[in-house]
Protein backbone atom coordinates (compact mmCIF):
# COMPACT_ATOMS: atom_id res chain seq x y z
CA UNK A 1 0.00 0.00 0.00
CA UNK A 2 1.27 3.31 -0.55
CA UNK A 3 2.01 5.72 2.34
CA UNK A 4 2.88 9.25 2.28
CA UNK A 5 3.84 11.64 5.60
CA UNK A 6 2.11 14.62 6.05
CA UNK A 7 2.63 17.88 8.75
CA UNK A 8 -0.46 20.01 9.43
CA UNK A 9 -0.31 24.00 10.34
CA UNK A 10 -3.87 24.71 11.60
CA UNK A 11 -5.98 23.39 14.02
CA UNK A 12 -9.03 25.08 13.75
CA UNK A 13 -12.59 24.15 12.85
CA UNK A 14 -11.18 22.52 9.57
CA UNK A 15 -7.72 21.49 10.87
CA UNK A 16 -9.26 19.82 13.77
CA UNK A 17 -11.84 17.42 11.48
CA UNK A 18 -8.97 16.79 9.37
CA UNK A 19 -7.07 15.10 11.90
CA UNK A 20 -10.22 13.53 13.23
CA UNK A 21 -10.92 11.83 10.23
CA UNK A 22 -7.27 10.83 9.33
CA UNK A 23 -6.28 9.56 13.11
CA UNK A 24 -9.85 8.34 13.82
CA UNK A 25 -10.80 6.35 10.45
CA UNK A 26 -7.85 5.41 9.10
CA UNK A 27 -8.95 2.23 7.62
CA UNK A 28 -11.70 4.08 5.48
CA UNK A 29 -9.04 5.84 3.04
CA UNK A 30 -6.68 2.89 3.12
CA UNK A 31 -9.89 0.38 1.79
CA UNK A 32 -11.17 3.60 -0.49
CA UNK A 33 -7.94 5.27 -1.36
CA UNK A 34 -5.30 2.53 -1.28
CA UNK A 35 -3.17 5.04 1.11
CA UNK A 36 -2.10 5.27 4.30
CA UNK A 37 -1.38 9.09 5.66
CA UNK A 38 1.02 9.56 8.36
CA UNK A 39 0.80 12.94 10.49
CA UNK A 40 4.41 13.39 11.88
CA UNK A 41 4.04 16.87 12.62
CA UNK A 42 0.84 19.31 13.57
CA UNK A 43 1.74 22.90 13.81
CA UNK A 44 -0.49 24.97 16.67
CA UNK A 45 0.30 28.48 17.69
CA UNK A 46 -1.61 27.28 21.40
CA UNK A 47 0.64 24.31 21.58
CA UNK A 48 -0.55 20.68 22.67
CA UNK A 49 -3.20 21.71 24.27
CA UNK A 50 -5.16 22.67 21.47
CA UNK A 51 -4.45 19.12 19.42
CA UNK A 52 -6.86 16.51 21.52
CA UNK A 53 -5.02 13.54 19.90
CA UNK A 54 -1.54 11.96 20.71
CA UNK A 55 0.63 13.54 18.04
CA UNK A 56 4.35 15.30 17.98
CA UNK A 57 3.05 19.21 18.10
CA UNK A 58 4.93 22.21 16.84
CA UNK A 59 4.31 26.03 17.93
CA UNK A 60 6.14 26.94 15.80
CA UNK A 61 4.86 26.55 11.96
CA UNK A 62 7.59 27.19 10.08
CA UNK A 63 9.47 23.77 12.07
CA UNK A 64 6.81 22.08 10.58
CA UNK A 65 7.39 23.51 6.71
CA UNK A 66 11.32 22.38 7.31
CA UNK A 67 10.48 19.08 8.54
CA UNK A 68 12.58 16.67 6.30
CA UNK A 69 10.40 13.42 7.04
CA UNK A 70 6.93 14.62 5.92
CA UNK A 71 6.00 14.46 2.24
CA UNK A 72 2.99 17.06 2.14
CA UNK A 73 2.48 20.46 3.84
CA UNK A 74 -0.88 21.20 4.46
CA UNK A 75 -1.81 24.62 5.15
CA UNK A 76 -4.76 25.36 7.34
CA UNK A 77 -4.46 28.15 9.18
CA UNK A 78 -6.16 30.63 6.11
CA UNK A 79 -5.17 34.26 5.76
CA UNK A 80 -2.61 35.99 3.78
CA UNK A 81 0.57 36.47 4.44
CA UNK A 82 2.07 33.57 7.03
CA UNK A 83 0.04 31.26 4.82
CA UNK A 84 1.72 32.46 1.82
CA UNK A 85 5.02 32.08 3.70
CA UNK A 86 4.93 28.86 4.73
CA UNK A 87 3.95 27.02 1.65
CA UNK A 88 6.45 28.63 0.03
CA UNK A 89 9.06 27.43 2.48
CA UNK A 90 7.72 24.16 2.54
CA UNK A 91 7.68 24.22 -1.54
CA UNK A 92 11.41 25.09 -1.06
CA UNK A 93 11.89 22.06 0.86
CA UNK A 94 10.70 19.88 -1.59
CA UNK A 95 7.21 19.36 -0.32
CA UNK A 96 3.61 18.98 -1.79
CA UNK A 97 1.42 21.14 -0.74
CA UNK A 98 -2.56 20.61 0.25
CA UNK A 99 -4.88 23.83 1.19
CA UNK A 100 -8.07 24.72 1.83
CA UNK A 101 -7.47 28.96 1.31
CA UNK A 102 -8.98 30.13 -1.47
CA UNK A 103 -7.75 34.12 -0.31
CA UNK A 104 -4.16 32.53 -0.82
CA UNK A 105 -4.58 30.78 -4.64
CA UNK A 106 -6.95 33.61 -5.69
CA UNK A 107 -4.17 36.06 -5.18
CA UNK A 108 -1.60 34.53 -5.57
CA UNK A 109 -1.97 31.42 -7.37
CA UNK A 110 -0.05 32.56 -10.51
CA UNK A 111 3.29 33.00 -8.33
CA UNK A 112 2.78 29.88 -5.83
CA UNK A 113 2.11 27.39 -9.59
CA UNK A 114 5.31 28.86 -10.68
CA UNK A 115 7.13 28.18 -7.85
CA UNK A 116 5.50 24.53 -7.12
CA UNK A 117 6.72 23.83 -10.67
CA UNK A 118 10.20 25.07 -10.18
CA UNK A 119 10.58 22.81 -7.40
CA UNK A 120 8.65 19.93 -9.29
CA UNK A 121 5.90 19.78 -6.33
CA UNK A 122 2.37 20.20 -6.97
CA UNK A 123 -1.12 22.20 -4.98
CA UNK A 124 -3.77 20.38 -3.83
CA UNK A 125 -6.68 22.92 -3.75
CA UNK A 126 -9.73 21.35 -3.85
CA UNK A 127 -11.42 22.33 -0.70
CA UNK A 128 -10.98 25.85 -1.72
CA UNK A 129 -13.93 26.49 -3.55
CA UNK A 130 -17.45 24.44 -2.89
CA UNK A 131 -15.95 22.91 0.02
CA UNK A 132 -16.45 18.94 -0.19
CA UNK A 133 -18.13 19.33 -3.76
CA UNK A 134 -15.27 18.27 -6.09
CA UNK A 135 -16.44 21.20 -8.53
CA UNK A 136 -12.23 21.72 -9.39
CA UNK A 137 -12.05 17.97 -9.68
CA UNK A 138 -14.74 18.32 -12.42
CA UNK A 139 -12.38 20.73 -14.31
CA UNK A 140 -9.16 19.77 -14.14
CA UNK A 141 -10.48 16.03 -14.76
CA UNK A 142 -13.57 14.99 -15.48
CA UNK A 143 -14.38 17.73 -17.87
CA UNK A 144 -10.84 18.11 -19.47
CA UNK A 145 -11.99 17.01 -22.89
CA UNK A 146 -14.60 20.06 -23.25
CA UNK A 147 -14.09 23.88 -23.85
CA UNK A 148 -15.98 25.45 -21.01
CA UNK A 149 -18.44 28.19 -22.31
CA UNK A 150 -19.44 29.44 -18.70
CA UNK A 151 -20.51 28.17 -15.00
CA UNK A 152 -22.89 29.62 -12.77
CA UNK A 153 -22.88 28.99 -9.27
CA UNK A 154 -24.12 29.62 -5.52
CA UNK A 155 -20.62 29.23 -4.00
CA UNK A 156 -20.93 30.82 -0.36
CA UNK A 157 -22.82 28.55 2.34
CA UNK A 158 -22.92 30.87 4.97
CA UNK A 159 -24.87 33.38 2.19
CA UNK A 160 -27.11 31.00 1.08
CA UNK A 161 -28.01 29.50 4.30
CA UNK A 162 -28.90 33.02 5.62
CA UNK A 163 -31.45 33.69 2.76
CA UNK A 164 -33.08 30.31 2.76
CA UNK A 165 -33.29 30.97 6.22
CA UNK A 166 -34.63 34.39 5.66
CA UNK A 167 -37.14 32.92 3.08
CA UNK A 168 -38.00 29.72 4.64
CA UNK A 169 -38.13 30.50 8.26
CA UNK A 170 -38.64 34.28 7.94
CA UNK A 171 -35.80 34.83 10.54
CA UNK A 172 -33.99 38.10 10.70
CA UNK A 173 -30.52 38.61 8.86
CA UNK A 174 -28.73 38.66 12.17
CA UNK A 175 -30.27 35.34 13.78
CA UNK A 176 -29.43 33.30 10.77
CA UNK A 177 -25.74 34.94 10.41
CA UNK A 178 -25.40 33.83 14.05
CA UNK A 179 -26.84 30.27 12.98
CA UNK A 180 -24.49 30.13 10.38
CA UNK A 181 -21.16 30.97 12.66
CA UNK A 182 -22.24 28.65 15.64
CA UNK A 183 -22.29 26.23 13.03
CA UNK A 184 -18.98 26.55 11.96
CA UNK A 185 -19.79 28.14 8.42
CA UNK A 186 -18.52 31.33 8.51
CA UNK A 187 -14.84 32.81 7.77
CA UNK A 188 -13.22 34.02 11.31
CA UNK A 189 -14.77 37.57 9.45
CA UNK A 190 -17.88 36.69 8.43
CA UNK A 191 -17.96 40.11 6.31
CA UNK A 192 -16.00 38.32 3.85
CA UNK A 193 -18.92 36.01 3.62
CA UNK A 194 -21.66 38.66 3.79
CA UNK A 195 -19.87 41.27 1.10
CA UNK A 196 -19.12 38.62 -1.73
CA UNK A 197 -15.39 38.60 -1.22
CA UNK A 198 -15.57 34.94 -0.62
CA UNK A 199 -17.45 33.66 -3.69
CA UNK A 200 -15.16 36.46 -5.85
CA UNK A 201 -12.50 34.53 -4.51
CA UNK A 202 -13.76 31.23 -5.54
CA UNK A 203 -15.58 32.23 -8.93
CA UNK A 204 -11.93 33.58 -9.58
CA UNK A 205 -10.07 30.21 -8.98
CA UNK A 206 -13.04 28.41 -11.51
CA UNK A 207 -11.96 30.95 -13.76
CA UNK A 208 -8.13 30.16 -13.79
CA UNK A 209 -8.97 26.26 -14.59
CA UNK A 210 -12.50 26.33 -16.63
CA UNK A 211 -10.86 29.82 -18.79
CA UNK A 212 -7.21 29.54 -18.62
CA UNK A 213 -7.19 33.18 -16.88
CA UNK A 214 -4.49 34.10 -14.56
CA UNK A 215 -5.34 33.89 -10.88
CA UNK A 216 -6.25 37.56 -10.59
CA UNK A 217 -9.59 37.70 -7.96
CA UNK A 218 -9.25 41.48 -8.11
CA UNK A 219 -10.73 41.38 -11.65
CA UNK A 220 -14.16 40.00 -10.56
CA UNK A 221 -17.13 42.27 -9.93
CA UNK A 222 -18.95 41.82 -7.12
CA UNK A 223 -21.34 42.83 -4.38
CA UNK A 224 -22.94 41.47 -1.01
CA UNK A 225 -26.03 40.17 0.75
CA UNK A 226 -26.20 43.13 3.07
CA UNK A 227 -28.75 45.25 1.26
CA UNK A 228 -31.07 42.32 1.28
CA UNK A 229 -34.50 42.88 3.34
CA UNK A 230 -36.81 40.57 4.05
CA UNK A 231 -39.53 42.93 1.65
CA UNK A 232 -37.03 42.13 -0.80
CA UNK A 233 -37.32 38.28 -0.09
CA UNK A 234 -41.20 38.93 0.16
CA UNK A 235 -41.50 40.47 -3.16
CA UNK A 236 -39.01 38.12 -4.41
CA UNK A 237 -41.63 34.88 -3.15
CA UNK A 238 -44.74 37.36 -4.68
CA UNK A 239 -42.81 37.39 -8.14
CA UNK A 240 -41.97 33.68 -8.85
CA UNK A 241 -38.42 34.21 -7.72
CA UNK A 242 -35.68 32.89 -4.84
CA UNK A 243 -32.58 35.50 -4.23
CA UNK A 244 -29.39 33.46 -4.16
CA UNK A 245 -26.04 34.87 -4.41
CA UNK A 246 -24.83 33.81 -8.09
CA UNK A 247 -21.64 33.61 -9.77
CA UNK A 248 -20.97 34.01 -13.31
CA UNK A 249 -18.12 32.92 -15.33
CA UNK A 250 -18.38 33.43 -18.83
CA UNK A 251 -15.94 33.60 -22.09
CA UNK A 252 -15.90 35.49 -25.13
CA UNK A 253 -12.62 35.08 -27.45
CA UNK A 254 -9.56 35.00 -25.40
CA UNK A 255 -11.50 37.95 -22.60
CA UNK A 256 -13.45 36.13 -19.24
CA UNK A 257 -15.87 37.87 -17.28
CA UNK A 258 -16.46 36.78 -13.70
CA UNK A 259 -18.85 38.48 -11.56
CA UNK A 260 -21.02 37.55 -7.99
CA UNK A 261 -24.20 39.32 -6.56
CA UNK A 262 -27.70 38.75 -5.15
CA UNK A 263 -29.68 37.56 -7.79
CA UNK A 264 -33.06 36.16 -8.44
CA UNK A 265 -33.67 33.50 -9.75
CA UNK A 266 -36.87 31.78 -11.17
CA UNK A 267 -38.40 28.94 -8.62
CA UNK A 268 -38.42 26.73 -12.02
CA UNK A 269 -34.24 26.88 -12.15
CA UNK A 270 -32.64 24.57 -10.43
CA UNK A 271 -30.20 26.76 -8.52
CA UNK A 272 -33.49 28.12 -6.95
CA UNK A 273 -33.70 24.69 -4.85
CA UNK A 274 -30.35 24.70 -3.81
CA UNK A 275 -31.62 25.92 0.03
CA UNK A 276 -29.19 25.59 3.74
CA UNK A 277 -25.54 25.63 3.48
CA UNK A 278 -25.47 24.10 -0.13
CA UNK A 279 -23.48 25.10 -2.76
CA UNK A 280 -24.10 23.94 -6.63
CA UNK A 281 -21.99 24.92 -9.97
CA UNK A 282 -23.37 24.26 -13.27
CA UNK A 283 -20.57 24.54 -15.91
CA UNK A 284 -21.87 24.32 -19.63
CA UNK A 285 -19.13 23.12 -22.26
CA UNK A 286 -19.27 23.30 -26.11
CA UNK A 287 -20.97 19.84 -27.64
CA UNK A 288 -21.59 18.44 -24.07
CA UNK A 289 -24.22 20.85 -22.72
CA UNK A 290 -24.57 21.81 -18.74
CA UNK A 291 -23.18 18.98 -16.02
CA UNK A 292 -24.34 20.28 -12.30
CA UNK A 293 -22.58 19.89 -9.05
CA UNK A 294 -24.76 19.94 -5.51
CA UNK A 295 -23.50 19.72 -2.18
CA UNK A 296 -22.17 20.76 1.17
CA UNK A 297 -19.83 24.26 0.45
CA UNK A 298 -18.99 24.89 4.06
CA UNK A 299 -18.20 23.85 7.22
CA UNK A 300 -15.11 21.54 8.89
CA UNK A 301 -16.29 17.86 7.49
CA UNK A 302 -16.68 18.80 4.52
CA UNK A 303 -13.91 20.99 4.22
CA UNK A 304 -11.60 18.24 5.79
CA UNK A 305 -13.24 15.50 3.07
CA UNK A 306 -11.59 17.68 0.06
CA UNK A 307 -8.26 18.42 1.77
CA UNK A 308 -8.20 14.74 2.54
CA UNK A 309 -8.88 13.72 -1.07
CA UNK A 310 -6.19 15.77 -2.52
CA UNK A 311 -3.71 13.87 0.10
CA UNK A 312 -4.97 10.95 -1.50
CA UNK A 313 -4.72 11.97 -4.92
CA UNK A 314 -1.17 13.18 -4.05
CA UNK A 315 -0.10 9.62 -2.97
CA UNK A 316 -1.79 8.49 -6.18
CA UNK A 317 0.72 10.71 -8.09
CA UNK A 318 -1.20 13.89 -8.24
CA UNK A 319 -2.98 15.82 -11.47
CA UNK A 320 -1.50 17.00 -14.41
CA UNK A 321 -0.41 20.28 -15.28
CA UNK A 322 -3.58 22.80 -15.87
CA UNK A 323 -3.50 25.30 -18.52
CA UNK A 324 0.28 25.04 -18.99
CA UNK A 325 0.62 25.36 -23.25
CA UNK A 326 -0.34 28.41 -24.70
CA UNK A 327 -1.07 32.44 -23.71
CA UNK A 328 -3.28 32.71 -21.13
CA UNK A 329 -6.73 34.19 -21.50
CA UNK A 330 -6.92 37.88 -20.13
CA UNK A 331 -10.37 38.62 -16.99
CA UNK A 332 -11.86 41.59 -17.28
CA UNK A 333 -14.36 43.46 -14.96
CA UNK A 334 -16.19 44.31 -17.71
CA UNK A 335 -19.04 42.64 -18.25
CA UNK A 336 -21.11 41.76 -21.91
CA UNK A 337 -23.79 39.83 -19.78
CA UNK A 338 -27.04 41.65 -19.97
CA UNK A 339 -29.62 40.80 -17.07
CA UNK A 340 -32.87 41.73 -16.30
CA UNK A 341 -33.00 43.31 -13.27
CA UNK A 342 -34.91 43.93 -10.47
CA UNK A 343 -35.57 47.49 -9.02
CA UNK A 344 -37.20 48.63 -6.03
CA UNK A 345 -37.87 52.52 -5.91
CA UNK A 346 -39.69 54.45 -2.92
CA UNK A 347 -41.91 56.66 -5.28
CA UNK A 348 -43.90 60.25 -3.99
CA UNK A 349 -46.98 59.18 -3.29
CA UNK A 350 -48.63 61.69 -5.45
CA UNK A 351 -51.09 61.58 -8.23
CA UNK A 352 -49.08 60.73 -11.57
CA UNK A 353 -45.79 59.83 -9.99
CA UNK A 354 -46.21 55.80 -11.02
CA UNK A 355 -46.82 57.35 -14.30
CA UNK A 356 -43.41 59.24 -14.29
CA UNK A 357 -41.15 56.87 -12.93
CA UNK A 358 -42.41 54.28 -16.19
CA UNK A 359 -41.81 56.93 -18.53
CA UNK A 360 -38.05 57.31 -17.57
CA UNK A 361 -38.16 53.56 -18.13
CA UNK A 362 -39.71 54.41 -21.39
CA UNK A 363 -36.80 57.16 -22.41
CA UNK A 364 -34.54 54.69 -21.87
CA UNK A 365 -36.13 52.00 -24.18
CA UNK A 366 -36.58 49.76 -21.33
CA UNK A 367 -39.48 48.12 -20.92
CA UNK A 368 -41.18 47.03 -17.86
CA UNK A 369 -42.23 43.47 -17.45
CA UNK A 370 -43.33 43.52 -14.17
CA UNK A 371 -45.31 46.30 -11.85
CA UNK A 372 -45.66 45.80 -8.30
CA UNK A 373 -47.29 48.64 -5.91
CA UNK A 374 -48.10 47.90 -2.29
CA UNK A 375 -49.19 50.32 0.00
CA UNK A 376 -46.71 51.89 2.15
CA UNK A 377 -45.70 50.58 5.62
CA UNK A 378 -44.04 53.77 7.15
CA UNK A 379 -46.37 56.01 9.35
CA UNK A 380 -45.84 59.36 6.90
CA UNK A 381 -46.51 57.45 3.58
CA UNK A 382 -45.08 60.00 2.01
CA UNK A 383 -43.45 57.25 -0.25
CA UNK A 384 -44.57 54.03 -1.37
CA UNK A 385 -42.67 51.06 -2.94
CA UNK A 386 -42.72 50.26 -6.31
CA UNK A 387 -41.14 47.12 -7.54
CA UNK A 388 -40.35 46.71 -11.45
CA UNK A 389 -38.73 43.77 -13.13
CA UNK A 390 -37.16 45.18 -16.23
CA UNK A 391 -36.09 43.44 -19.31
CA UNK A 392 -32.60 42.38 -20.23
CA UNK A 393 -29.67 45.11 -18.73
CA UNK A 394 -26.05 45.65 -19.14
CA UNK A 395 -24.11 46.90 -16.41
CA UNK A 396 -23.57 50.36 -18.04
CA UNK A 397 -27.30 50.25 -18.67
CA UNK A 398 -28.32 49.57 -15.16
CA UNK A 399 -25.79 52.32 -13.72
CA UNK A 400 -27.39 54.67 -15.77
CA UNK A 401 -31.02 54.09 -15.36
CA UNK A 402 -30.38 53.96 -11.37
CA UNK A 403 -28.77 57.21 -11.87
CA UNK A 404 -31.34 58.74 -13.32
CA UNK A 405 -34.29 57.24 -11.37
CA UNK A 406 -32.08 58.26 -8.10
CA UNK A 407 -32.26 61.94 -9.57
CA UNK A 408 -35.65 61.99 -10.27
CA UNK A 409 -37.80 64.26 -8.01
CA UNK A 410 -40.59 61.46 -8.14
CA UNK A 411 -38.15 59.04 -6.00
CA UNK A 412 -36.36 58.99 -2.50
CA UNK A 413 -32.68 58.92 -3.29
CA UNK A 414 -31.72 55.37 -2.88
CA UNK A 415 -32.80 52.70 -5.50
CA UNK A 416 -32.04 48.94 -5.09
CA UNK A 417 -31.49 46.43 -8.09
CA UNK A 418 -30.58 43.76 -8.48
CA UNK A 419 -29.92 41.04 -11.01
CA UNK A 420 -32.44 38.48 -11.95
CA UNK A 421 -30.84 34.77 -13.38
CA UNK A 422 -30.80 33.85 -16.42
CA UNK A 423 -29.49 30.45 -17.88
CA UNK A 424 -26.19 32.84 -20.62
N1 LIG B 1 -17.24 30.61 4.63
C1 LIG B 1 -17.33 29.77 3.48
C2 LIG B 1 -18.77 29.63 3.08
C3 LIG B 1 -16.80 28.38 3.74
O1 LIG B 1 -19.65 30.03 3.83
O2 LIG B 1 -19.03 29.10 2.02
C4 LIG B 1 -15.42 28.15 3.32
O3 LIG B 1 -15.19 28.46 1.99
Amino acid sequence: MKSIKIGVCGVGNVGGAVLESLVNSPDILERNGGVKIDVISVGARKGKSAVPFDLNVSKNLMDVAHNDEIDVFVELIGGCQLAKELVETAMMNGKNIVTANKALIATHGDDLFNMAKQYGVQIGFEASVAGGTPVIKALREGLVANKVLWFAGILNGTTNFILSKMSEDKSSFEAALLEAQNLGLAESDPTMDIDGTDAAQKASILSALAFNTPYDFKAVSYGGIESITSDDIEYAEQLGYKIKHIAYGSIDENEANVSAYPTFVPNDQLLSQVGKQMNALEINCEGLGSTVYYGPGAGPKPTASAVIADLVDIANGGWHENGSLGEKNTLSSKSYQKFSRYFNINVKNEAGAIAKVSSLFAEEKISIEALIQNESKANNKLFVPVVIISGPLSDREVTQMTNKLESSEETSSTVKQYRIHNAL
